[in-house]
């Protein structure tokens, strides 16, 4: 038996119409995982609807900082065994310039979001046993940069409680854990680029013996915190490419 197999496994995945959450989806359809896939572009989330491995995959778009189409997601959601929540994003901004408004942005898609999401899904039953829920934090948490004090913080947060998930549900089997990737080639990436220099990047790569990732490093993992291979393993933070 293959023990990264995901047959039999629905699997929900937010952020799925880019970057890390696109790649997770295709990989999790090719070990053979159903997937709910959400996003907020519909074009781009019909383009990794089409790069699934065909099965009984859905496809639902929605703007998750909204409360009513998030519960709308809950209400089409079957039972799963596996959560990945992928939405996010990112901005640099020195400490001195953050405002409320940055502050709301941030903490909401980052971390509201995949918090109020997860208790939804769970008071409404929608996790099943032995269920695998894993959450993306980042080496923003670990390494200290420039303008990063604002999304550093809501990853600090998630990666807190991701930890107290995993406590309170181990009497159901039920698994809590973050990957914190550092930089890894996604549009994320892509538009920081428009924001920190060329120069700094690159002192960024130089600084990672493995150098940039690309999003199957990512998804590879989160195939593994979704699969059997991880049923001992809750309340981690797996660092990817910090070197
Ligand atoms: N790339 C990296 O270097 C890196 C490193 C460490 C951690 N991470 C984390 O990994 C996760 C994925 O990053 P990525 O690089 O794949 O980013 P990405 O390519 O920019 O994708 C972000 C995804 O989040 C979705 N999203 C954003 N706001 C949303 C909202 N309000 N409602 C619903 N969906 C929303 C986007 O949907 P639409 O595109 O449809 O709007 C998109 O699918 C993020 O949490 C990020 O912080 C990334």
């Amino acid at each position: 038996m293959n023990a990264f197999d995901l047959s039999g496994k629905t699997i929900l995945i937010t952020g799925a119409s880019s970057g890390i959450g696109k790649q997770a989806a295709i990989s999790i359809s090719n070990y053979g995982g159903r997937l709910i896939i959400t996003g907020r572009n519909e074009d781009r989330l019909k383009e990794t609807f089409d790069s699934l491995k065909p099965g009984e995959h859905l496809a639902l778009t929605a703007n998750l900082s909204i409360a009513e189409e998030r519960d709308s997601i809950i209400e089409q959601t079957p039972e799963i065994n596996g959560v990945v929540h992928c939405a996010g994003i990112t901005g640099h901004l020195p400490a001195k310039f953050i405002r409320q408004q940055d502050l709301d942005e941030m903490f909401n898609i980052n971390f509201n979001v995949p918090v109020l999401f997860t208790s939804q899904l769970l008071k409404k039953k929608k996790i099943l046993q032995n269920s695998s829920i894993v959450f993306l934090s980042s080496i923003a948490t670990k390494y200290p940069y420039f303008g990063g004090a604002l999304y550093g913080s809501t990853k600090s947060a998630i990666e807190s409680y991701s930890r107290v998930l995993a406590l309170e549900l181990a009497s159901k089997k039920i698994r809590s854990n973050c990957l914190s990737p550092s930089f890894v080639q996604t549009p994320m990436v892509e538009d920081t680029r428009k924001t920190i220099s060329k120069e700094v990047l690159d002192k960024f790569e130089k600084m990672m013996p493995l150098g940039f990732g690309e999003p199957e490093d990512v998804a590879n993992a989160i195939v593994f915190f979704l699969s059997d291979a991880s049923k001992w393993v809750t309340g981690a933070n797996l660092v990817l490419g910090g070197g």
